[in-house]
């Protein structure tokens, strides 16, 4: 059993990651969930998370607030892709539940520190929290199994500019924090999950699932898919569940953080010896198989 540290922005693309590693209790113990600012303000990123685990019963699932912004450079512009409240305008309702006091980075130290060499981090928004959990406890990188990460374009242009991915732009200090840490690593950026596209079937079998979850997913893909057809994050949360979906190569990877048109570009060069493992490739249909079955 895997576990897991899911970091987020939701999103409604971390919603469905959250919703599939709720579906997957066989394979993962979600240790709790991170919140950082990045398709909108953290204090809707970390409402969402709430109002997610809510809505699939799992208010013991702790939800914890990071930073409101990026570590050094100036914050972005939220994204258009998931509605001004982050969720498609979706009306969940939010637990009245009370906000743990420990932050998202003390939180990750905590956890790694608790379970050496089992927990997984998953960072699916801007790596702000990870960068700053990294950076205060030297021992984190080598305590955590890995940090599986949706971020970047290592051979593909961007989807902010040409040059740069969201979530490498929301925090490019931050990446290359995680990127130079030394942990275990893999990427899964633009290469792969532009692959996995959204189809009106997808919606289609998720609804004929009926249960409340699967159709609480293709309501929200119903809004997402309007403006990104793309299922980003859920490709690094399927990785945990079945690495045989995908296919990569090692290589170095850097972020570029001198300001000018290539600020926050992630530079990569296949090597056998490179400090990440970038995914490059996914089977689709299994993917969405395993994504809809999960959730019936
Ligand atoms: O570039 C895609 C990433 O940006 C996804 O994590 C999406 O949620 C947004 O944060
Ligand atoms: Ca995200």
């Amino acid at each position: 059993m895997r576990k897991l540290i899911i970091d987020c922005d939701p999103g409604i693309d971390d919603a469905l990651a959250i919703l599939l590693a709720l579906a997957s209790r066989t394979d993962v113990d979600l240790l709790g969930v991170t919140c950082v600012r990045g398709n909108v303000a953290l204090d809707k990123t970390h409402a969402n998370a709430r109002r997610i685990l809510a809505a699939a019963g799992r208010l013991d699932i702790p939800v914890l607030r990071g930073l409101a912004g990026p570590i050094l450079s100036p914050a972005r512009a939220e994204a258009k892709a998931h509605g001004t409240d982050g969720l498609g305008g979706l009306d969940l309702p939010e637990p009245e539940l009370p906000v743990p006091e420990m932050t998202a980075a003390d939180f990750i130290r905590q956890q790694a520190a608790l379970y050496p060499g089992e927990v997984m981090l998953c960072p699916i928004g801007p790596m702000s929290n990870v960068a700053v959990a990294l950076l205060s406890d030297p021992l984190l990188a080598g305590r955590l199994h890995s940090i599986v990460f949706m971020g970047g374009a290592a051979f593909c242009p961007g989807n902010m500019n040409e040059h740069a991915e969201f979530n490498f732009l929301g925090d490019p200090h931050a990446a290359q924090v995680v990127l130079q840490s030394g942990a275990r690593l893999v990427m899964f950026g633009l290469d792969v999950t532009l692959q996995a596209k959204i189809e009106p079937e997808h919606l289609d079998r998720l609804r004929r699932n009926g249960n409340r979850c699967s159709v609480l997913a293709a309501d929200l893909l119903q809004v997402y898919a309007a403006r990104d057809l793309h299922l980003h994050d859920p490709c690094a949360l399927a990785w945990a569940l079945d690495p045989s979906l995908f296919h990569g190569i090692q290589a170095r990877v850097h972020v570029i953080t001198d300001s000018g048109a290539t600020f926050g570009q992630s530079v990569a060069t296949p090597d056998p010896a490179g400090n990440c493992l970038v995914i490059t490739g996914v089977d689709q249909e299994r993917l969405f198989d395993l994504l809809i079955g999960r959730l019936a």
